[in-house]
């Protein structure tokens, strides 16, 4: 009946498209649609607007063998029998969840939605929003089955997460769970099923709890490390053969799309009563701060040339979303002589540099993003290294 399995709306970002790459591969008809007219062309291509670790020998083979397209063209969510909506959901600046992000979303698909489809919320949503969409699609007038199903893989990592993880499934309807459970079958016979509510309060945790244990190492690294003691010396004594500590993380910069944003939505939906949450905010946030005033401790920053590698929010990836480097970044450049920045991944910044120019021009270096490249790079020059990738220590 249907000419397609599966559609995804906001097909071409960061989620949707090793979602649809993970389908195609288990023989799903995937299309992808999207508003942006450079991914999909790229997609069309075969060509990854973005770095994820397996995608680039799969998305070709499965673009060439049909079982995968991208359309800007709304009109082909009509031939699918699932809708998966995975666009963003940002906080705004004032850090308001954007709260109709996935209901515009749905919106704009509504006249292209069709009876008997199964409609799977995947992106992170301000608890109530299924609800909201729930409402949405019985004002249509539709037999439309509405699921929420979180995706809570860590980018770069897409494609093996997918099938590795176990995968949350809800409905307020017993169709509504059973058919989403068989979609997200076709990934993992894992499946956790819950009610929507219990759902969207699952995903926003998972990115909370982590972004709250980054904040906990990095502040404890700042005790430590006013007190003249090496953290990592600690941390290894703390975690060593000792299994109740032991996914204590190094200190970092705990940055990116996701974690922040999430941490503010469970803020804002417990009416800002979330004191852990904003205290977590206030370190992670607050340690390019805490870096750069304890370099001004030790170095006249005003006669310093200082050199940012990587500019990615993490290690191996090329995504600057929300990065920490550049709030560093900015901060530098009001305080030292000049700031040169460089990163093996990043290709959207036109300010970078080579590194080699970096190494060269450079008085001070600080690793920001913990590349693999960096790992033991021979450098002469001094450098604060968060992550300990050079293996000299993380005091500064
Ligand atoms: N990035 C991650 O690692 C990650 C992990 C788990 C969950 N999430 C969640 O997944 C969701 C998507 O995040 P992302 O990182 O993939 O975002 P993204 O910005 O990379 O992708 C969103 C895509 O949606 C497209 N889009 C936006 N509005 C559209 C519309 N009306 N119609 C069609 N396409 C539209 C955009 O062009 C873009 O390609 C967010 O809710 C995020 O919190 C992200």
């Amino acid at each position: 009946m249907w000419e397609r399995n599966i559609a995804i709306l906001g097909g071409c970002g960061h989620v949707g498209l090793p979602l649809g790459i993970a389908f195609a591969d288990r023989g799903q008809q995937v299309v992808l649609y999207d508003t942006n007219p450079a991914a999909v062309e790229q997609v069309n291509r075969g060509c990854m607007p973005f770095r994820e670790r397996g995608a680039e020998e799969l998305l070709p083979r499965l673009v060439s063998a049909g079982w995968l397209s991208a359309s800007l063209e709304a009109a082909c969510l009509s031939s699918v029998e699932v809708v998966v909506v995975v666009v963003g959901t940002p906080v705004d600046r004032y850090l308001n969840p954007d709260i109709g992000a996935v209901l515009r979303a749905v919106d704009s698909a509504a006249p292209h939605l069709v009876g008997g489809q199964l409609l799977v919320l995947r992106s992170t949503i301000y608890p109530g929003v299924t609800a909201l969409v729930e409402k949405r699609v019985a004002e249509l007038g539709l037999t439309i089955d509405v699921a929420f199903c979180p995706e809570r893989i860590a980018e770069g990592h897409a494609l093996d997460e997918l099938s590795s993880l176990p995968q949350i499934v809800s409905g307020r309807t017993p169709t509504a769970i059973e058919r989403a459970g068989r979609l997200f079958r076709l990934l993992t016979p894992d499946i956790v099923e819950l009610l929507p509510e219990e759902a969207e309060l699952a995903k926003l945790f998972t990115n909370t709890w982590r972004y709250i244990k980054f904040a906990t190492a990095n502040q404890l690294f700042m005790i430590a490390n006013d007190w003249g003691l090496d953290f990592e010396r600690i941390r290894h004594a703390v975690t060593y053969r000792y299994p109740r500590a032991a996914d204590m993380p190094g200190p970092g910069f705990a940055a990116g799309p996701c974690l922040f944003k999430d941490t503010m939505q469970i803020a804002a939906f417990n009416e800002n009563q979330f004191t852990l949450g904003n205290a977590s905010v206030m370190i992670n946030e607050g340690l390019p701060l805490y870096l750069v005033s304890r370099l001004e401790r030790r170095y006249d920053l005003s006669e310093t040339v200082v050199g940012i590698l990587g500019m990615a929010f993490k290690g191996g990836s090329d995504d600057t979303r929300s990065s920490l480097s550049y709030k560093l970044k900015r901060l530098l450049q009001i305080k030292a002589k000049a700031v040169l920045c460089t990163d093996p991944h990043v290709t959207t910044d036109p300010d970078l540099v080579p590194l080699q120019e970096v190494l060269e021009r450079a008085d001070l270096l600080v690793v920001a993003t913990p590349h693999p490249e960096y790992a033991r790079l021979e450098v002469g020059l001094p450098a604060v290294d968060l992550f300990n990738i050079l293996g000299r220590g993380v005091r500064v």
